[in-house]
């Protein structure tokens, strides 16, 4: 048996939890987390909440409230969001709890003394009106790296690097709008250039995966300059340093000692030691934004301190929604809870497993979500074992019978069960999460061509001794079924486990004996109705649309809003609220997906004018390409009628 150390990347408090955080981080770690306990390792899964920096200070700051008071909102979602996904942590706590704040300043003044952190006054950027300086996400500006708008203090989205204030061109400060000024402040720096050279050797080493590999290597190259790790703000861990009154650690200074200090809170509850974990090896989730953080900060501090460096780190890749990037300020996201309403978790977990291997990154759409529910969760999986329980509540009794002599065909099949638990167990242990998941399909979709090519239903007034060995075998794979999809959606594993009258047992290949009692039960998974995910589809549309924020004039003039005339119209199929039209807006034609199907049909439209944005960049909705849109209104439909005006003509 042998410990383990496993984290998640520390959510920060200042939202709910949405798909994407799943399916980089949470459920990659839950499932590795759970297979090792079922393995009979000795696992210490820890979390937190990340209630400081300076996106939970702006949004307290837009509501009137304390950032306390934001952070307690969003734990309470976030970890009711988190257990709501099965995901088994052993401790989640908060960086704002007391044992944080002594270990996180601990730690800092540890390396203080060993020398590690030195004293500068710098530049920083200052805002006259605002009166206070401007650190990480208080200010936005131009990338001087890769060019991209939007960089914020700290880092950069398009690029992913890390930035200081200073390097942004154009900066502005965020809470007022206007140009910061310059000015001097005294500041704490790490010693990050020292250890370039160490992380060179460890990452060079290492078999990280090779995303993780990669990127680190990539910016190590580039050279590393020393750290600045504290800030000018109220709302942090206080530097543990006479006369330092208004400054406090960044937050990726002391975040990634919530790690630590979640497990010794543990410890506290529980009497055990979390150093032991942390010596044995730690595997940190993360998703592939914050690479930087733990390949190059995280150790290097560590290092710094002197203690056991990370074992591993596995980054998961990006999520998309319908082929477009996820939003949060667009409302273009689908949140856990709003989810979790209206589907079963396990279907989640499912989806967000098999979607894509996870150093890739993937979207989530909700056609694909809908067809492999259907296809491999109901007709394949659900079907197997629903078929075989209900045949032997029909046939024997509701008792797994008796095997007879078996065939070439049942040793294969029996084989195939036997081999299972090592290859899914091999994949899991290399974090290959997706192929792990769909061998355990494909040894379903086995059972299913198994359980048809031995027609039980015949068999058992022909010779009767043949559908007992084919139901004795079925019994078997779906209880190895059962244990095997334990890590991956457990509760389903529970159903299929108390089903079958088994108890939790560690993970390997089971034997099943006959006489078992097979209770009656309901199909695990049903599929999913078109109109259900049409509601889904076009509430995202709506919550597109109903997005305000202001705009400049600018960005009014960017629209190319003008007149076009309806040529063609036509339903899409599978869909009520979809037409495909084809509009002509003086120089081309152009074609528009439009939701107005609930109070157009195709005949109302054609030859009618309409006012269409013309720039919008092209996407896909749902299979259909849209060139741009038809302006209406939100509730009732109703098109915007250009009156008299030419086709073509520009609105403004
Ligand atoms: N607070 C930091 C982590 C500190 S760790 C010491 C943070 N928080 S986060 O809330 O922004 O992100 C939580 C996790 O979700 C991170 O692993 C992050 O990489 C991941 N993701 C955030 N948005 C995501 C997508 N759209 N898609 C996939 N993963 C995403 O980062
Ligand atoms: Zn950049």
């Amino acid at each position: 048996m042998s410990k383990v150390f496993i984290t998640c990347a520390l959510p920060y408090a200042n939202g709910p939890t949405h798909l994407g955080h799943l399916r980089s981080t949470y459920i990659p770690a839950d499932i590795y987390a759970r297979y090792r306990r079922l393995r009979g390792d000795d696992v210490l899964f820890v979390c937190a909440t990340d209630e400081h920096g300076t996106p939970i200070a702006v949004k307290a700051e837009s509501e009137g409230l304390k950032p306390i008071e934001v952070a307690t909102r969003y734990n309470e979602m976030i970890k009711r969001d988190l257990e709501e996904c099965d995901i088994s942590f052993d401790s989640f706590t908060r960086t704002t709890d007391d044992l944080h704040y002594e270990i996180a300043q601990n730690f800092f003044l540890k390396l203080y003394e060993k020398g590690y952190i030195y004293e500068k006054d710098i530049k920083q950027l200052y805002c006259n009106s605002c009166q206070r300086f401007l650190p990480d996400r208080y200010v936005e500006g131009i990338c001087p790296h890769c060019g991209g708008e939007g960089a914020r203090g700290d880092h950069c989205e398009s690029c992913g690097r890390h930035l200081e204030p200073l390097q942004l061109e154009d900066p502005v400060c965020m809470v007022c709008g206007s140009e910061p000024v310059v000015r001097d402040s005294r500041h704490y720096f790490f010693r990050l250039s020292q250890f370039q050279d160490k992380l060179m050797e460890w990452i060079g080493e290492s078999d990280m995966p090779s995303n993780v590999k990669n990127y680190a290597l990539q910016w190590l190259r580039e050279g590393l300059r020393d750290w600045i790790l504290t800030r000018d703000m109220d709302w942090g861990v206080p530097v543990p340093l006479e006369g330092n009154d208004g400054k406090i650690i960044y937050v990726w200074g002391e975040a990634f000692l919530g790690y630590i200090s979640s497990a010794a809170a543990w410890s506290r509850k529980t009497g055990k030691p979390w150093r032991e974990y942390w010596d044995a090896g730690a595997v940190h989730f993360i998703g592939k934004d914050i690479i930087y953080h733990h390949a190059i900060f995280w150790p290097a501090l560590l290092m710094a301190y002197g203690c056991r460096i990370p074992e591993n780190i596995i980054a998961g890749e990006y999520l998309s929604l319908e082929g477009r990037k996820m939003s949060t300020s667009k409302n273009w996201v689908v949140w856990t809870s709003d989810f979790l309403e209206r589907f079963h978790k396990d279907l989640l977990r499912y989806y967000l497993t098999v979607n894509a291997p996870l150093t890739r990154d993937t979207d989530f759409s909700w056609d694909d979500f809908q067809r492999r529910v259907n296809d491999e969760l109901a007709d394949v999986l659900g079907n197997f074992l629903h078929r075989t329980f209900s045949f032997t509540g029909r046939f024997f009794d509701g008792r797994v019978p008796e095997p007879s002599e078996l065939t070439a065909e049942d040793e294969e099949f029996l084989n195939s069960i036997r081999r299972a638990p090592d290859t899914v167990g091999e994949l899991l242990e290399n974090f290959q999460f997706r192929d792990a998941m769909m061998s355990v399909i494909k040894l379903a979709k086995k059972g299913n061509k198994y359980f048809n090519d031995q027609e039980p239903w015949r068999a058992i007034k022909e010779s009767p001794e043949r559908a007992s060995t084919c139901l004795h075998l079925c019994n078997l794979l779906a209880a190895n079924l059962g244990k095997l999809l334990m890590p991956f959606m457990p509760s389903s594993a529970g159903r299929v486990l108390s089903i079958m009258n088994m108890e939790d047992e560690p993970w390997g290949f089971h034997e099943l004996e006959a006489g078992r009692v097979i209770e009656r039960a309901r199909p695990l998974f049903s599929k999913i109705p078109d109109e259900v995910i049409e509601k889904e589809k076009s509430k995202l549309i709506k919550e597109e649309d109903s997005v305000s924020e202001t705009v400049t004039i600018d960005d009014f003039a960017a629209l190319d809003i003008r007149v076009g005339v309806i040529r063609s119209a036509e339903r899409i199929e599978g869909s009520d609220k979809l037409l495909k039209l084809m509009i002509d807006v003086g120089e081309r034609e152009m074609q528009v997906v439009a939701g107005l199907a609930e109070k157009y049909s195709p005949e109302d439209l054609l030859e009618r004018k309409v006012t269409v944005l013309a720039n919008l960049k092209p996407a896909k909705l749902f299979g259909v390409k849209s060139e741009g849109m038809v302006l209406a209104t939100g509730e009732s439909l109703n098109i915007l009628d250009p009156g008299d005006a030419g086709i073509g003509e520009r609105i403004m």
